[in-house]
């Protein structure tokens, strides 16, 4: 019989082997799995972000676990879910059975709407995580597309013009942007395309950014930041790349340039100078993956136009909790 219990982030060995089957639970092709310790920090929870991370164990084996991210600051109601089954233990209702348990505690915290992405290969017509979601009643809310851009690369020349500039730093943000970086952050929820689930802006400030970079650094990953500064003296962009120590990947996270100031060609150029800027931090690599909603034509054009290439799709899928069949109350 399945028994769920909670993970006790803090035991060395619970953790070590909840990392082990979710590394090997995932599509680490499409999906690089979060590093160990990486993990460990997001499972642990901060004063912004809070988890609830469960294990499935069948007789005296771990079979399974998931873990749901739950934001203190901002979107009170809802909450982004993984699950994950191992391999050899699939179709035997364990995934299930742990949707249910994690829909208790979700709904426990006061949390109604409930996300979570299913991966999928280029040429696949759908994957095991695709059905299992569309099996416990979530809907499809947003598909993003994933690229990968092999390394070394070449980026196109794309210096600023229209008189903008950029600035370049790694972890934390000078001083002098702090605060105006910290505004930058909490709109990528308003800026990039979403689905149809209600999500607010994230929540950032000065002391928000300070505990990000001490946890890029505790976990051994480095943020290279290039940033956009209007003729003005404003700061209207940015993008970020993450080079984790422990692998060989480097992911290209947010780019963000404010309406008002797009049609300058800050995207390349922000994005092309961050492949410059960190040229040493990626030497080696194998290569940058990113993740854009598919109809999110300005960002796809400017990868394409960086080399990226479509490797598969990530399909963001949500289910309102109080809207669920009885059989999952
Ligand atoms: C998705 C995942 C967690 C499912 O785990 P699981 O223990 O096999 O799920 P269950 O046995 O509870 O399956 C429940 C139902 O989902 C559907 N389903 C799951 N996998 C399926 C597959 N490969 N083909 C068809 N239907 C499938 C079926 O309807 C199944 O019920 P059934 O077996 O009675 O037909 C597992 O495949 C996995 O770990 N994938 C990688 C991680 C991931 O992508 N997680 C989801 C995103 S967070």
């Amino acid at each position: 019989m399945v028994i769920i219990t909670a993970l006790d982030v803090a035991d060395d060995d619970a953790y070590a082997a909840f990392h082990a089957l979710y590394a090997r639970s995932i599509d680490t092709e499409l999906d690089p799995p979060w590093e160990f310790r990486e993990l460990r920090m997001k499972l642990a929870g901060d004063e912004y972000v809070q988890s609830v991370a469960l294990v499935a164990v069948d007789g005296d084996e771990a079979v399974g676990g998931a873990w749901a991210e739950l934001t203190l600051k901002d979107n009170l109601q809802n909450a982004f879910a993984t699950i994950f089954v191992d391999p050899q233990h699939r179709r035997r209702g364990f995934g299930s059975a742990l949707w249910r348990e994690l829909a208790v505690a979700l709904r426990d915290q006061g949390r109604t709407v409930v996300a979570g992405e299913a991966v999928k290969r280029v040429d696949a017509v759908e994957s095991d995580s695709e059905r299992f979601a569309e099996t416990l009643g979530f809907h499809v809310d947003l598909v993003n597309a994933i690229r990968e851009l092999p390394l070394p690369a070449d980026p196109p020349k794309a210096p600023a013009r229209d008189g903008y500039q950029l600035a370049a730093w790694r972890g934390l943000a000078p001083e002098q942007w702090r605060a105006e970086y910290a505004h930058l952050r909490s709109l990528i929820t308003q800026e990039a395309p979403l689905g149809e689930v209600a999500w607010e802006n994230e929540f950032w400030d000065a002391a928000r950014l300070e505990l990000e970079a001490r946890q890029w650094q505790e976990s051994g990953r480095v943020a290279q930041i290039v940033a956009a500064v209007a003729p003005h003296g404003a700061l209207v962009g940015h993008t970020q790349l993450i080079v984790p120590d422990a692998s060989d990947e480097v992911y290209q996270w947010d780019t963000l340039v404010l309406p008002e100031h797009r049609g300058h060609g800050l995207g390349l150029s922000l994005k092309a100078a961050a492949m410059r800027e960190a040229a040493d931090l990626v030497a080696g690599r194998r290569r940058i993956t990113t993740w854009n909603a598919a109809s999110n034509e300005p960002m796809i054009a400017v990868n394409e136009r960086l080399g990226y290439r479509l490797i598969g799709y990530a399909t963001e899928y949500a289910i309102d909790l109080s809207d669920a069949s009885p059989a999952e109350r």
